[in-house]
Parts: C-alpha cells; structure tokens; sequence
C-alpha cells in the first residue's frame, strides 16, 4: 500500500522562532505538509529504530495533518509512532511524554498563540530526544532538504482511528494512542505540593483559568478542579475548539480580555490565569492586578525554595535578551547561573541539558523549567498558587514586595504588525549601522552607554546567534528592536523598553517608559519609514 509521489519543493518551508508557522490555506496545499514532513524524516535517516510522538494543539487541520503524518511515517519505515488521543496534546506535555518515554523526538502541530480555522494560522515543531525543539543547525539542513525534495512516501490506506487508547499496526509500524493528558498531570503531581494547594482551594480562595478554547482546557479541569478542588467552574472556555471559537488564544492583556475585564471587576476571584493555544504560554493575574511574565519570572525564580522539586537547589536562571533584566538582580542575590540568549525557547534547551539553568523565561509569556524543554504554562499557575499558599499573600502583595527588595524594571513591548517585509529588513540592517553612532548620545534624561546587535555565543555548542538590536543607557534603561519570527505573513518589528527605578516602584508603566518610546520611534524612524505613528499592540 505504500507509494512513491513525485512532487516539487516549496520555497517558504524554513522555521522560524518556533517550527514552520503559515496561514492553514497555504499549509492546506496539496504536498504542503507531506514535503516538510518527508524533509524531516529524510534528515533523521534510518527510522527502523525511532520512536516518534505526534499530536497537536486540536486546530483546523489538526485531525487531517495528524493522519496524513501516521501514514507517511509508516510508509517511510518508522518503529513506532506514539499518538496523542484524538491527536490531542499540549506542547509542554508533549515535552513530558518525549522525555518520560525516551523517544526520539516528536511532532507538535501547533501554532500556539496565534489564531486557528481557515483563514487562521497552522504550525508544526519538530523536537527532538531532548523534548525540545530541534536547534538551529538541525532546522536549517531540514530546510536545505526542504530545497531539493523530488518525492514523498505515503501508505494509500484507510484513515487510523486515533481516538480509542490501545496499539495498532500500519505496515511495519506500530501505532500506540496515548492518554494525552495523564502523564502531564503526573508531572506536576511529582513537583508541587497538591496537599498544600488543596488547602488553598478549601480555604475558600477562588481561582479563574481561561483555557481561550483551546487545548489546556481538559488539563486545567482535571488539575484545577478534579484534583486540587477549585469550585466548579474555576475553568473557563474549557472546550478545545478547532477555531478556538474565534478567539485569538494568546493570554496577554489585549487578547484575554474576558479574563482581564472579570479580574478588574468587583467580581473577581482571588488569582487569575490564562494559557495559550499549546499551552505553553501563561498570564497571572491578581485581583485588579497584571504581572508581567519578566516579573513572574524573577519572582517564582526567587521563591523557589517553597516548591518541593526545587527545594534542595537550583542551577542557574536564564531570560531572552529582550526579556527585563529583573530576574538577573534575583540570580545575583541567590548567587546562582546567569544567562541571556535569543529569543525562542530552543536557546534554553542546551543550558538545561549542561546543568547550567533550571528555570527560564521569556517576556512573551513564556516561563519553564528544566522539569521539560518547552515552557509550561500549567507548571507557571501551580508555582504561583503554591507560593500563595506557602505565603499567605495576595498576588498584589508578592510582586510589590519583591520591587521593593530589589528594584522594579517598568517594562512594555511595543508591536508593529503588517509591515511590508522589504521596509522592515532596510529599517533594522540601516539601525544596525547606525549603531556605533549612538554611544554617548543624550536624549533628554537619558544617556546611551552601548548600542549594539544581540550575539549569543552558545557555551555548549559553540554556535553563534545574531537576533535583535540593543540601545543600553546608562541609567540601566534599554531599547530593544528585533522581528518577528513566528508570524505567517509580512513583518511584525517588536520594541521593547525597560526602565529601572529601585526605589519609585508604583507609578504607571506606560508613563514610566513612554519617554524611552520616543527615543526608540525617533532613532528607528519607525513612523517615517513604515507610517506607523503609535503601535498595534502595546503588552
Ligand atoms: C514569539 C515570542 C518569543 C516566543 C515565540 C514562541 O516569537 O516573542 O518569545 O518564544 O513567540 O512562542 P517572535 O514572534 O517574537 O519571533
Ligand atoms: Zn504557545
């Protein structure tokens, strides 16, 4: 049953900040997502031996992408494929499945926080035995092979049934579906302390999670309120649609506005939380209260000591350099690692592996650990409940304390969508050059120390990443610009500005930065060159 069909490559197939992100039509193609899956398997080589895991967030497409993969990895020799239920799991539990099996790798069809449906967006990462994401020399000999693909290998056979649990045979190939959801829940049972959460739920704190419709809900239900007793209800938007139901599940201010508006009500519940569509991003809210994910950061980094897992110890911490520098003031007084790399979690992936970092982040609303090789959103609302409950103190009361003990870098990121491709190349390569230019140059308040390009150097594989331009000032602000990566169409520039002040740590942030935002706009000739005189999301 297995044939052979010739096809030609496509252009567009490298990945990007995570995996190969595009608009579903396009990835709805015929050949589209054959051609890169038979890249990949082309790069691995001998599959006879290779047990791979498949499963994805549930968006449009995700049921047709899922089997047109078990048929291609069965035609193409593989052991053994391990399918997620109904092909159903979240990026950090498919991490934990990938680590706790010891497969070789695995497919996640996701494209995380942006939309889904027809005319929304599709993805698939590629990890590999680490349960991360594969790293960049990897990606690029795949789209090298992406390149030069003449031919693809399919089994012309029945659709699998993927959503009953139990083993199967495809030709050669072994087929196991798996629970999704139950070695995710396992995990965190092993890391926190579910007595002392369940005390928290029966004390009568309320929590709501926003699950955004997407593929956290059937987690969260059974964590939240099955196994940790949140009243009923607790979870909201629960049910994974394949549209997310025409929300855009990316949990930040703009996006969760459901969540944001009933946690700034006189309704609210006592903590709030939302997750992404893989489930690897995470938003904390208190009542009336939003922490940023650089501040969650530093602040579940300096607590760790009230999570069992991380009791005895950590190894270090690292951020994405675009990330506010509020978790290295953290890591200087614990004494521990300090690390910054580009943006995208793959970077973090090697430190983990060296026993140089145990927890990372990202402003994106990305924080983990190395319990996986993804962020974990789930993991992020159970570190913050068990600090409530080891504490006693409100979202609000924890993250203020922590500015007072060690400063506050106000910090905002700016978003400039849809913009032509070609103008955002020319705006970041002529603010490259004009760099060197800056250093010494004042600008009302502030003073620029540096202004360079972001290199990171790997300390465990040697290689070197350029990503993002950096303005220091010497009052410890920075600016900082970079692309995007992971959009399906035309160029997003992000602008990042963080501002320290160590003693003045209850003002507004916008107010605090905006005068770096003038700076940033003026020097990039952002309104000049793309027409854009304010940004199209402010997080
Ligand atoms: C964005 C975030 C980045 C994150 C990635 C995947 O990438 O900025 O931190 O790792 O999504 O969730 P970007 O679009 O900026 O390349
Ligand atoms: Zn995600």
């Amino acid at each position: 049953m297995i044939k052979t069909v010739a096809t030609t490559p496509f252009t567009d197939q490298k990945m990007g900040t995570a995996g190969l992100r595009r608009k579903s039509k396009i990835v709805m193609q015929p050949n589209y997502i054959e051609n890169f899956v038979q890249s990949i398997f082309n790069v691995i080589g001998d599959l006879s031996n290779k047990t791979i895991l498949l499963g994805g967030d549930g968006r449009f497409y995700n049921d047709i992408a899922i089997q047109k993969i078990i048929k291609m990895a069965a035609a193409n020799g593989l052991k053994k494929l391990v399918v997620a239920k109904d092909g159903f799991i979240s990026t950090p539990a498919g991490s934990v499945v990938i680590r706790k099996y010891q497969l070789s790798g695995g497919f996640i069809l996701s494209a995380s926080h942006n939309p889904g449906g027809e005319n929304g967006d599709f993805g698939l990462k590629y990890s590999n035995e680490s349960g991360g994401q594969v790293p960049t020399s990897v990606s690029d000999k795949i789209q090298q092979e992406t390149l030069k693909i003449t031919e693809y290998k399919i089994c012309d056979c029945e659709d699998i049934d993927v959503s009953r649990l139990g083993n199967f045979k495809l030709e050669n190939m072994e087929i196991e579906v798996i629970d999704g959801v139950k070695d995710y829940v396992e995990m965190m049972q092993q890391i926190f302390d579910f007595a002392a959460l369940q005390k928290l739920a029966a004390s009568g704190f309320s929590m709501r999670f926003d699950a955004m419709n997407a593929v956290t809900g059937p987690y969260a239900k059974e964590i939240f309120e099955k196994l940790i007793g949140f009243k009923d209800g607790s979870v909201v938007n629960f049910i994974p649609k394949p549209d997310f139901g025409g929300l855009h599940p990316d949990p930040n201010l703009v996006y969760a506005k459901e969540l944001v508006d009933f946690m700034f009500s006189d309704k609210a519940a006592d903590f709030g939380a939302a997750n992404d569509g893989d489930g690897d991003r995470n938003m904390i809210l208190g009542k009336g209260f939003f922490v940023t994910p650089n501040d969650s950061l530093a602040i579940l980094t300096d607590n760790y000591k009230l999570i069992p897992y991380y009791a005895k110890g950590i190894y270090g911490v690292a951020k994405s350099a675009a990330t506010s520098t509020a978790v290295a003031r953290v890591a200087k007084a614990h004494n521990i690692g300090y690390y910054e790399v580009p943006t995208g979690w793959k970077y973090f992936v090697n430190l983990m592996d060296s026993n140089r970092i145990t927890f990372c982040g990202e402003e994106s609303f990305g924080t983990g650990s190395s319990h996986i090789r993804e962020k974990d959103g789930i993991w992020a609302v159970l570190f913050w409940l068990s600090i409530i409950a080891a504490t006693g103190k409100s979202v609000e009361q924890i993250t203020t304390e922590h500015w007072q003990k060690y400063g506050r870098s106000y910090y905002i990121r700016f978003d400039f969508e849809g913009v032509d491709t070609a103008v955002a190349d020319k705006l970041m390569a002529d603010l490259e050059a004009k760099l060197p230019s800056l250093g010494g140059k004042t600008y009302g308040d502030f003073t620029v120390k540096e202004a360079k390009p972001f290199v990171y150097n790997d300390p465990v594989d040697g290689s070197t990443t350029k990503n993002g331009l950096v303005i220091y000032f010497t009052d410890g602000s920075r600016i900082v610009y970079r692309l995007s990566g992971t959009g399906s169409s035309g160029a997003t520039i992000r602008v990042y500005l963080e501002r320290l002040q160590t003693k003045d740590v209850l003002q507004n942030p916008l107010d605090m930065v905006s005068p770096l935002g003038k700076i940033a706009l003026d020097v990039a000739e952002i309104p000049e060159r793309t027409g854009k005189h304010k940004a199209d999301v402010i997080t």
